[in-house]
């Protein structure tokens, strides 16, 4: 089923009356990608999407599927699997019915309907439950039979909305990984949208932060996480500790960062000297040490004092408050060694992992 395509957004717009939603959005995704749209609620996602599916039409700009413009094109011309929020199955008709609905409108022969609706079913699980319709399925049974009938029409592109949200936390975080196994089993090129950042980095090969109908960002997980480009970007995807400074000295690799709790170095994106921004830092990333107790000399660090520690099983998170007032917040992982209320403590961490962040 291995069916490659290569989809190119250039220069999207869309407005509603005033409302400018995509500003411009450019996205190239490789074949066989898994792509994820992240972003707050009401930052365009859906819009775009439903564009790509061909639910709607960009003002301006161009989408491209496997080097042909299907722009505007009807939804069924276009290729393209598509897995609602909603699930929208049709109530009345079987998982099997369900799932076949794609095929017949396409007129396939009806032996291969039955055999691809035998695959497909197979895949997410259902065998079992092809006679029964969607009110007798729990949530996350309804939600495979979406995804099998996306996936019946063997579309070059798999176009998923916030699949997801309706499941209970336990259920979500299982099929999370059924679905990333699929899909590389598949090879389909996969556009996926969701607000949680957890679950954006525990499926995609890359994610595309969006923000008021921008690109803050593409990259890799690990690139999102650990080296987030905008403040916007590090707010978003959990970074907590944002320390306000001033850029002093721009040089190279690292920036030195004038802050409340005196002189912090970072890594360098394209902040200038006299500019304000945010040191960004994560709680993860910072270690403790008894104070006095010798560290590597290289990367940031401060002598503080514990305010604030909860033991909370896989990690303890402390509040560390450093020199006038900056609290920094620290998340020590379980087994290591524990620091009592009051005690003093040096917080330090590798430049790395500390990003100044235009503020
Ligand atoms: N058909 C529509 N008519 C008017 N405004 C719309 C329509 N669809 C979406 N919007 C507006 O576009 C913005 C983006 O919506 P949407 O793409 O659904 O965001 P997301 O999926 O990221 O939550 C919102 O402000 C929403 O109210
Ligand atoms: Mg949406």
């Amino acid at each position: 089923m291995v069916n490659a395509s290569d989809l190119s957004i250039q220069s999207v717009t869309k407005s509603f009356g005033s409302n400018v939603v995509l500003n411009g959005i450019s996205i190239d995704v490789e074949p066989g990608e898994f792509m994820t749209f992240l972003g707050p609620s009401g930052c365009g996602k859906t819009t775009l999407l439903r564009m790509i599916g061909g639910f709607g039409e960009p003002d301006s700009g161009r989408i491209m599927l496997a080097g042909r413009d299907i722009t505007h094109l009807p939804p069924n011309q276009r290729d393209c699997g598509f897995v609602f929020q909603s699930y929208a199955l049709f109530p009345h008709m079987t998982v099997r019915a369900n799932v076949a609905y794609g095929l017949k409108l396409r007129k396939l022969p009806a032996a291969e309907i039955e055999s691809r609706v035998a695959t497909v079913l197979g895949m997410v699980g259902l065998e079992a439950f092809a006679d029964r319709h969607p009110k007798q399925l729990s949530g996350g049974q309804q939600q495979r039979v979406a995804i099998a009938r996306a996936i019946a029409i063997r579309p070059s592109l798999l176009l998923m909305d916030e699949p997801l949200s309706n499941l209970d936390a336990k259920l979500r975080e299982r099929i999370r990984f059924e679905l990333r196994a699929l899909q590389k089993q598949l090879g389909i090129t996969t556009i996926f949208v969701t607000h949680d950042q957890e679950e954006a980095m525990a499926v995609s090969d890359r994610i595309i932060v969006m923000n008021k109908g921008n690109v803050e960002q593409i990259g890799t997980p690990a690139q999102i996480y650990g080296d987030p480009a905008s403040l916007f970007v590090a707010d978003f995807v959990g970074v907590n500790n944002l320390v306000p400074g001033t850029v002093r000295q721009a040089t190279g690799a690292t920036v030195m960062v004038e802050t409340a709790a005196g002189l912090m170095e970072a890594s360098h994106h394209d902040s200038r000297a006299g500019e304000n921004v945010q040191l960004a830092l994560r709680p993860e990333m910072i270690s403790l040490a008894p104070a006095g107790q010798a560290v590597a000399a290289t990367g940031g660090q401060l002598e503080g004092t514990v305010t604030m520690a909860a033991f909370l099983g896989a990690a303890t998170r402390y509040e560390v408050e450093v020199q006038n007032g900056v609290v920094l917040k620290v998340a020590a992982p379980a087994g290591s060694r524990p620091h009592a209320l009051g005690s003093r403590v040096l917080c330090h961490w590798p430049v790395e992992s500390a990003h100044a962040l235009r503020a």
